[in-house]
């Protein structure tokens, strides 16, 4: 890879974006998260630096259906490329408060 690619990992926190993290981290990639922690951790984002020694670009704690917010994250920082993980993802409670999914 000639120049380092930026990805947003959104969900980056939880149990897969975490680990994806590190992945494109290793790999050579600058990283940033989005995250509101409703299903994760703050710490997670300092465990993942950790794992993979380097730091990632920067966390954000916001939601993503907060078109205001991920508009400013998006100007604040160049995107090469979106991997999505921010979901809730439970079959059952989805039949509960199918609004919420
Ligand atoms: N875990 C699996 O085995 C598996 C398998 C196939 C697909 N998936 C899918 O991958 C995605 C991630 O799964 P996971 O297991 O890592 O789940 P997870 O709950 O561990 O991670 C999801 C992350 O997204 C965050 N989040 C949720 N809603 C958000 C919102 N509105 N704004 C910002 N952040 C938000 C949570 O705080 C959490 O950190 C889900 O869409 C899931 O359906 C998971």
């Amino acid at each position: 890879m000639s120049d380092p690619q930026t990805v947003l990992v959104t969900g980056g926190a939880g149990f897969i974006g975490s680990h994806t993290c590190v992945e494109l981290l290793e790999h050579g990639y600058e990283v940033f998260v989005v995250d509101n922690y409703s299903n994760s951790s703050p710490a997670a984002p300092a465990r993942v630096e950790k794992v993979a020694g380097r730091p990632l670009l920067s966390v954000y704690e916001a939601d993503v259906r907060d078109r205001q917010a991920l508009s400013a994250i998006f100007a604040e920082n160049p995107v090469d490329a979106v991997i999505h993980f921010a979901g809730r993802k439970a079959v059952g409670e989805s039949v509960w408060i199918p609004v919420d999914y």
